[in-house]
């Protein structure tokens, strides 16, 4: 299903303000994924910068090897690639880059987005967008990382429930919360636009202000939350992030649990 213009390089580069996202554009029918596409030029040595974009995605990967459903021309799917100057354990800061951005495009699209730690965003209580950051080590250094958004702009919901089942009901896209179809270019360019905004935030003061931003559109702060994880299952109340983007549970115990890659599910 075709909706509106097809993704074009020219009408995403004529809107890019950026210095250094965007330097490559790679614009793609149907890929596997825009990730593992990205992969395979960074490994051939593309710059910090490089774009990959792709109407649909046939093998679209989510967090926790989970699928990313991906339908063709309706939605955002886009890697960037950075090869930051980074010890593996500060990776995380990138989740927070990459939602940051989008909350910031979904803004200007009219819709009051909230981020449900690490970087699912939601608009009215429903997933509207994920990131997926992938990265490759060269001994005790980053070598490059990879971040791959996916945005439900167009795609219809009952689509969504159609082929996620239950967990579809979770689910929306931009255009059913805004009422409007989403012009894709102009998103992607925006969504470009603040992301690099972000990255030379952070590369010029560091983790402190990406956080603080962070935690202004952290809907899970004070609410008991559910823990699945390496650690089996936990129950508690997430009290925010620490120095480190951790994200810290109480337990009904009072002690505090610092949570870096587990699924974590609203309990009230
Ligand atoms: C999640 O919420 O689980 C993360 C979803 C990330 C999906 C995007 S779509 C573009 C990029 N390519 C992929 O295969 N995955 C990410």
């Amino acid at each position: 299903m075709i909706t509106g213009e097809l993704l074009g390089i020219d009408a995403v580069r004529s809107r890019l303000a950026t210095s250094l996202v965007g330097r490559q554009l790679h614009v793609f029918g149907d890929v596997d994924s825009t990730n593992t596409k990205l992969r395979a030029l960074a490994r051939s040595g593309a710059p910090a910068g490089t774009v990959v974009l792709a109407e649909g995605q046939t093998a679209g990967r989510g967090r926790h090897g989970q699928e990313w459903f991906s339908p063709s021309g309706v939605n955002l799917y886009a890697s960037v690639l950075f090869r930051p100057v980074l010890h593996p354990r500060e990776v995380a800061v990138f989740s927070f880059i990459a939602s940051l951005a989008l909350v910031d495009t979904i803004k200007d699209a009219g819709a009051s987005p909230g981020i449900k730690w690490p970087n699912d965003i939601l608009v009215g209580g429903k997933k509207v967008a994920g990131v997926l950051v992938e990265c490759a080590t060269r001994g005790e250094a980053i070598d490059y990382v990879i971040l791959g958004v996916g945005v439900n702009l167009n795609v219809d919901p009952e689509v969504l429930r159609t082929a996620l089942g239950p967990a579809g009901g979770f689910a929306t896209s931009l255009a059913a919360v805004t009422g409007r179809e989403i012009d894709r270019n102009g998103f992607v360019a925006a969504y470009l636009n603040h992301l690099d905004a972000w990255y030379q935030a952070w590369q010029s003061q560091g983790p402190q202000p990406v956080l603080t931003r962070w935690a202004d559109f952290d809907i899970l702060t004070g609410r008991r939350v559910q823990v699945r994880g390496h650690g089996g299952r936990i129950e508690g109340r997430a009290r925010g992030l620490n120095a480190h983007g951790a994200l810290v549970v109480e337990d009904p115990l009072g002690r505090r649990h610092a949570l870096t890659d587990e699924e974590v599910r609203l309990a009230d």
